[in-house]
């Protein structure tokens, strides 16, 4: 049953919500790039790498994903990197991608922010050209900088407006919360761009709070906390608004103990819009499908509970609404 489950998961068409690019580097990448490009890195095998990717909490990935990022210097490394990505997620039946970028991991560091987005950008053109993956660029601001750094990130990205879609907010939650970024939120949507945001992943309900109500988010990533509170669920379920949940992520990053205990299931009995995402497939475990696997043999889902994770991935995406609704009805055959 449970296998017939898996298998019915992997033939449906998916989107991916909540993926940082820069979480897909894997440790055979950043060993390639760390050659190719003379940086030194802390590793002596792509076994250690994956040794080391053992973290209680989210500030411990974090440490370690800042460390990655150091390999990557040249527009080719982006684009490498984005391919990668594409090409490993054609595998899991997944049609279009949402992908988040950090600039400031990059810029912190000298790399242009033009370098970063050229290559992304490049990439997921030729993915939508060669194997029909449509995608949309989401540009993050680190929510441990000021303010201010966000301000001088949104302006670079003034050139390339017309290739974003949204803004959104990561990095350290604990101590960092969205009304320390209302302002940048409101000039990114006075420039015509979405909003999104991180937020109850490891911080309280009342994040989840202001990101609603002072960045105006059009979806929510993570929002395992607000859980924790009734009238938010409400308003969250009245909203329609998306989730994007990541269940192997909550497991590594001590979200929740074990998988038999994440809130998917109770998120979609509630009525809530969640969808299954990867976050940073190399650092976690998987990909889309490794995280539908993780959820179907720990939470005894439905088959109408995979077909509504799926279809909630392309109604909560970006995407026109003649493009959502060709999505759904692909499914509506399966
Ligand atoms: N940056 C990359 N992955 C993240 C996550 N899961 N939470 C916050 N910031 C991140
Ligand atoms: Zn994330």
């Amino acid at each position: 049953m449970t296998a017939e489950l898996i298998e019915y998961a992997a033939r449906l068409p998916k989107a991916e919500l909540h993926l940082h690019i820069e979480g897909s580097l894997e440790p055979e990448m950043l060993f390639r790039l760390a050659g190719r490009n003379k940086v030194d890195i802390p590793f002596g095998s792509v076994e250690a790498v994956r040794a080391a990717y053992n973290f209680s909490n989210l500030q411990d990935f974090l440490d370690i994903y800042y460390q990655g990022m150091r390999v990557l210097l040249t527009e080719e490394d982006f684009f490498d990197l984005t391919m990668a990505y594409l090409n490993r997620v054609r595998a899991d039946n997944v049609r279009h991608v949402e992908i988040f970028f950090d600039p400031q991991g990059h810029t912190q560091r000298g790399v242009p922010f033009d370098t970063a987005i050229s290559g992304i950008l490049t990439a997921l053109s030729l993915s939508k050209a060669q194997f029909g993956v449509t995608s949309k660029l989401i540009m993050c601001f680190l929510r441990h900088l000021p303010e201010d750094d966000a301000f001088a990130t949104l302006k670079q990205a003034e050139g390339w407006l017309d290739r974003i879609e949204a803004v959104g907010l990561d990095s350290s939650e604990t101590g960092h919360p969205p009304s320390k970024f209302e302002r940048v939120f409101k000039a990114a949507r006075d420039h015509g761009l979405k909003c999104v945001a991180h937020a109850g992943e490891e911080g309280p309900p009342d994040y989840v709070r202001e990101a609603l109500d002072l960045l105006h988010i059009d979806r929510l990533d993570h929002g395992n906390r607000a859980l924790e509170d009734e009238a938010l669920v409400e308003r969250l379920r009245a909203a329609q608004m998306t989730l994007t949940v990541c269940p192997l992520s909550n497991l590594k990053l001590c979200v929740v103990d074990d998988m038999t205990a994440h809130p998917l299931k109770r998120m979609l009995d509630l009525g809530l819009n969640a969808t299954v995402n990867s976050d940073d497939p190399a650092y976690f475990g998987g990909y889309v499908m490794d995280n539908f696997k993780a959820v179907i043999e720990a939470l005894d889902l439905s088959r109408d509970d995979i077909k509504t994770l799926a279809k909630n991935s392309f109604a909560g995406s970006f995407l026109s609404e003649s493009e959502k609704r060709a999505h759904l009805a692909a499914i509506d055959r399966i």
